[in-house]
């Protein structure tokens, strides 16, 4: 699998000279930066980059296990080494030995492991639980998390030995909001990628009040909910629910929010009023065209699912001719066959 760091702001440029540099190194790296900010593609990238490549990439959830069943999947365990151990298993560590162990949310690793994982990373050596041999790794530590980690460690919940020893290298990836040139890139990376993947046929473009929000919006769910956005606008969701939606996200985020982007109806009064009927009217017009659009998409999705996806049948039912229907289906982006 290839992975795409897309991004032309300096930050990502940046970030994209030092996986570079750091590839070569194997020294620990410490990814900072907030849910969906593209953390474990810079992971992944360090790795594909690295001449561990052909090793393996190991990811182990931090903050996913309860402190034990975590410290068993790091370590592993000797044979009756608690209850049901009963034979001796790996722990990741070892298993990644030579490859990539991939620390993630490491900000929710509790302090007792924080100090076994600093023991690994000053002596790669340990023992697995109930175990008394030393087990020696050699694998590259890459750790993220979300986490103000200066915060965490001022308030005695992440070591400071343990931070010094994984921050030899530290990325930071700046949210979404700060590197909005950056926006329509990916908007039409994901476009391009979802219509390749689900065989979306037909042009798409954002129409022009959706383009400005998605320039005003703070994103916080970053790439990932950008990503998830171009895709529910791909596959028919209606353009004025996910606009009102991203309107609300920051309205209840105290965003401001300019009116012209409020949908129709929830605009300010005074706005309406300077706007006069001319503007109601072509509103008027653009809603009709939306509404149109929501319905036939809606009656297409349920013949199409009533009929099993048989696309002559749904045809049929909807009264309209074999070749309408497919010609409806490109205009409104709708799938071909079902989304997986
Ligand atoms: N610069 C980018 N170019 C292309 N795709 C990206 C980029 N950044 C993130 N993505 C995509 O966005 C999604 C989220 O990225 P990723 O899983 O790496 O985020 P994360 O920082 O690990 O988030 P979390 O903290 O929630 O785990 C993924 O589908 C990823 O492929
Ligand atoms: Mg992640």
């Amino acid at each position: 699998m290839e992975y795409l760091f897309i991004g032309k702001h300096p930050s990502i440029e940046k970030i994209r000279d030092l996986i570079a540099m750091v590839a070569e190194t194997a020294f620990s790296v410490l990814i900072i930066g907030e849910t969906g900010t593209g953390k474990e593609v810079v992971a992944r990238l360090l790795h594909q980059s690295s001449n561990r490549k052909s090793k393996v990439f190991v990811k182990v959830n931090c903050a996913a296990l309860p402190m034990n069943l975590l410290e068993s999947e790091l370590f592993g365990y000797e044979k009756g080494a608690f209850t049901g151990a009963d034979k001796s298993k790996p722990g990741k560590f070892e298993l990644a030995s030579r490859g990539v162990i991939f620390l993630d949310e490491i900000g929710d690793m509790p302090m007792t492991l924080q100090a076994k994982l600093l023991q690994v990373l000053q002596n790669g050596e340990f023992t697995r639980l109930g175990g008394t041999a030393d087990v020696k790794v050699n694998s590259w530590v890459i750790a993220a998390t979300n986490h103000d980690l200066d915060e965490d460690m001022a308030a005695g919940r992440f070591r400071e030995d343990l931070f010094y020893r994984l921050n030899i290298i530290k990325i930071e990836i700046p949210p979404l909001r700060e590197r909005r040139q950056d926006i329509p890139l990916l908007t039409k990376h994901f476009t391009k990628k979802f219509k390749r993947e689900y065989k979306i046929k037909g042009q798409f473009a954002l129409d022009e009040k959706l383009r400005k929000l998605f320039q005003l919006y703070h994103w916080p769910g970053n790439v990932r909910e950008l990503s998830s956005t171009v895709l529910r606008l791909l596959v028919g969701d209606d353009p004025e629910a996910v606009r009102s939606e991203l309107v609300e996200n920051m309205d209840a985020d105290g965003i401001p929010v300019p009116d012209e982007m409020r949908p129709a109806g929830q605009q300010d009064g005074a706005e309406k009023d300077k706007k006069g009927r001319e503007g109601d009217a072509l509103s008027l017009k653009a809603l009709t065209a939306d509404a149109t659009d929501y319905i036939e998409r809606r009656a297409i999705q349920h013949a199409l699912s009533m009929t099993g996806w048989n696309k002559r049948q749904a045809a049929k039912m909807l009264k309209i001719s074999y070749k309408t229907l497919f010609n409806k289906m490109d205009r409104l982006g709708l799938e071909k066959r079902p989304v997986p």
